[in-house]
């Protein structure tokens, strides 16, 4: 079963300056509510009982948002507002699944997953990358019933146009096993229209084994000169391990730069 699930905080979000020069991307609201809080619920429905986040000093904003305890205590006891209490009562039950880790320097997405090891306990667990959003069907519940199938490693994949396969990480395909999963040969990072091996690309959500913090830990840098999960995957699939990939029913939605934050918001708000 998996029970524990990571989400990296810890990136600069670039992308979304000037509002991260002063705010966490991870907290700009989505029709009222932050993004992160999306992410949460995805876990909780798909049966997490353990999140760990990875975050930053310059983020520390993120732990702050769960630990606002006077304040509401305050709060409360002035207004008797059944709403506060509510969303105070909500913000309780995350804290408590959720444990902090910090990576100070943004070494890449690899270094940030390797903050983690401490607190892994069973033999898979679950990766969500925040920027990727996925409504309308949960993403990582249909994951993790592919891996209590095949109990292997999972990454979700989407189909996207040819024209744009330079932007992503693209599959390399084995062996379809089904209309939703294939086996995966490789991962390649950005690859040019010539070079990709199909149009199919990774999206942020994986169910890694726990086995890949050994490799994380001697794994060089990459492309950018940061340490990637994907060159850490391909280690692992070079020396057999099973991936498959998962073409995902639900929606996705962009929020990591400024157009597909302001689309996101469109599109959750007519949920
Ligand atoms: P990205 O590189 O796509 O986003 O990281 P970013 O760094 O946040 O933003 P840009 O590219 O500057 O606009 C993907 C995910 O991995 C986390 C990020 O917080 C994001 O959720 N990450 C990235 C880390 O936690 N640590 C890192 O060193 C790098």
């Amino acid at each position: 079963m998996i029970k524990q699930a990571i989400i990296p905080l810890a990136g600069l979000g670039t992308r979304l300056l000037p509002l991260t020069s002063v705010f966490a991307k991870e907290l700009l609201p989505m029709n009222g509510k932050p993004g992160i809080e999306y992410i949460i619920e995805e876990c909780i429905d798909a049966g997490i009982k353990e999140i760990v986040f990875i975050i930053s000093k310059k983020k520390e904003m993120i732990k702050d948002y769960f630990y606002k305890d006077k304040f509401y205590q305050n709060i409360i006891k002035k207004k008797k507002d059944p709403r506060i209490l509510n969303e105070y009562k909500k913000i309780l039950k995350y804290r408590k699944m959720i444990k902090f880790v910090y990576q100070n320097k943004p070494l890449g997405t690899g270094d940030a997953v390797l903050r983690t090891r401490k607190y892994i306990k069973d033999k898979f667990f679950l990766m969500l990358l925040p920027d990727d959003l996925i409504i309308k069907k949960n993403c990582s519940k249909s994951m993790i019933k592919v891996h209590n199938r095949y109990k292997s490693s999972v990454m979700a994949s989407m189909n996207v146009s040819k024209k744009t396969v330079s932007r992503w990480g693209i599959f390399k395909t084995k062996k379809k096993l089904n209309k939703k999963n294939f086996l995966i040969d490789a991962v390649i990072e950005k690859p040019s229209i010539k070079e990709a091996p199909s149009n199919k690309a990774v999206i942020g959500r994986y169910i890694l084994p726990k086995k890949i913090f050994l490799k994380l830990k001697g794994q060089k840098k990459g492309k950018g000169g940061e340490i990637h999960i994907t060159d850490t995957i391909q280690s692992l699939i070079n020396e057999k391990e099973k991936f498959i990939g998962h073409s995902f029913s639900g929606k996705y939605l962009d929020c990591g730069t400024m157009k597909g934050y302001i689309n996101s918001s469109k599109e959750i708000s007519k949920l």
